[in-house]
């Protein structure tokens, strides 16, 4: 069965973005940097893979991405339509009018979507957010990947944006790097 894994970079307060959807305090460590990019080379946006030598780099773990509108806002206003061209993207809107023959918009219940998408064959699927979306799938969530950097920062947008609801993961792997960044692989129980 694909898996659905959500792979994001949070503060230690929890915040994947700050509240106007400000990312910069993220640091950019080059030992968590080349770890995930040699781990998940599919991760990495189509425009910045030459940079770090990924340019024809296979994907070795997900082949579909998930994103919410406000996740792939930010790209698109940098007049990137099709930021993860390696993989079959989709965005999930209500508002948004499809902006690239590469991308397909969803309206769809993303629990539906994504139950539709384990039955197809295929690679697993990486949730890339945001915190709306992750908080409307997080019954379907089977794995987290979170790659913790120690800031806070006190405001801002939430790993799990949502109501109270409880749910347990056992951690099945983490590693702290020398720059201070912590990776950790959340399994369902
Ligand atoms: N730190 C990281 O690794 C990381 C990773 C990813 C994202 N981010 C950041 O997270 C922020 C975005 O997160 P977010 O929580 O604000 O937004 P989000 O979850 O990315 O997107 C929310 C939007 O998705 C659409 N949507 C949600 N549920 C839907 C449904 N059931 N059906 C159809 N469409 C649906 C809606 O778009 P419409 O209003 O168009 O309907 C909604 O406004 C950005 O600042 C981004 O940079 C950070």
């Amino acid at each position: 069965m694909r898996k659905l894994t959500y792979y994001v970079g949070t503060t230690i307060d929890g915040f994947i973005a700050g509240p106007d959807g400000q990312f910069d305090f993220l640091p950019i460590e080059p030992d968590v940097q080349a770890t995930m990019n040699a781990e998940l080379p599919e991760t990495v946006p189509t425009q910045f893979r030459p940079a770090v030598g990924l340019t024809d780099a296979p994907n070795l773990r997900f082949d579909t991405v998930l994103m919410g509108r406000g996740s792939y806002e930010p790209a698109l206003r940098e007049g990137i339509s099709s930021p993860y061209a390696h993989l079959r993207q989709y965005v999930f809107s209500r508002t948004l009018n499809n902006s690239d023959p590469e991308v397909e918009i969803v309206s769809a219940d993303p629990v539906s979507f994504v139950r539709q998408l384990r039955q197809q064959d295929g690679a697993d699927i990486w949730l890339c957010g945001g915190g709306n979306l992750a908080s409307q799938l997080r019954t379907e969530i089977d794995e987290m990947i979170i790659k913790r950097y120690p800031v806070v920062i006190g405001a801002g947008i939430p790993l799990f944006d949502g109501p109270f609801d409880p749910t347990r993961f056992a951690v099945t792997g983490t590693r702290v790097f020398d720059s201070g960044a912590a990776v950790t692989t959340y399994t369902r129980t």
